[in-house]
């Protein structure tokens, strides 16, 4: 299913376009086979938002550029945590929440790419917000997120604090169901040492879904 949607969203690429890459294992499956159609001749530029997805389009023979060349993107295909019926998601499962939200907003179309899992009632029931925040007082920056309804927990992996690739650290914050998602994300953000939380809220055109069904695509 993640494989049938990364790869249907190839469908919206146009050579000469600037594309944003996004970062996850639905939209690798799109960046490979971005890369097979690289090879056979299309011409696109990549702006990747993560380190991780900046290595697999170079493997993947994809010509990169760094989004402060190309500030105007055509194009972004990005996967999801967690979408609802307006589209709005929760992102930042993979951590690269905060490149992948500076790329969105500054695209012409964003197409996510997802199984049909993603698909929730509402935001926030099966997946906790991610919130980069500096190293500097992230506990102070921790208690006050709390204020807001949530239990954050800093993220590790494998026993290590995890490091985004912009050097922060990421709080995982359980809201429980987000009845209101367009003022918490603005709240979040409004507490100083936030760097930029994983709600994306407007931001999305259309949605390919892989399902059981084949593939369903919400605009
Ligand atoms: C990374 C993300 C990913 O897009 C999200 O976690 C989905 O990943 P996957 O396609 O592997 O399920 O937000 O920060």
């Amino acid at each position: 299913m993640k494989r049938s949607a990364g790869e249907k969203a190839l469908e919206y690429v146009e050579d000469g376009m600037t594309i944003g890459l996004g970062t996850g294992s639905t939209v690798a499956y799109t960046i490979k086979k971005l890369g097979e159609l690289v090879k056979g001749g299309l011409f696109i530029t990549g702006i990747p938002t993560s380190l991780q997805t900046k290595k697999l389009a170079t493997d993947c023979g994809i010509t990169l550029g760094e989004l402060d060349d190309h500030t105007l993107i055509d194009l972004t295909i990005d996967g999801a945590d967690e979408v609802d019926s307006n589209l709005n998601l929760v992102k930042g499962g993979g951590g690269a929440l905060t490149r992948e939200k500076i790329v969105a907003y500054h695209s012409a179309r964003e197409v996510i790419v997802i199984d049909e899992s993603k698909i929730v009632r509402g935001l926030g029931i099966d997946f906790p917000v991610a919130v980069e925040v500096v190293k500097y007082g992230y506990l102070a920056t921790k208690k006050t997120l709390e204020t807001l309804g949530c239990n954050a927990e800093l993220r590790t992996i494998v026993g290590e604090v995890y490091i985004t690739d912009n050097s922060n650290y990421i709080l995982d914050c359980e809201f429980g169901k987000i009845d209101d998602a367009e003022t918490l994300e603005k709240n979040i953000n409004c507490i100083p040492g936030v760097v930029e939380n994983g709600l994306f809220i407007g931001l999305v055109d259309e949605v390919i879904v892989g399902s059981t069904q084949g593939i369903i695509i919400r605009e």
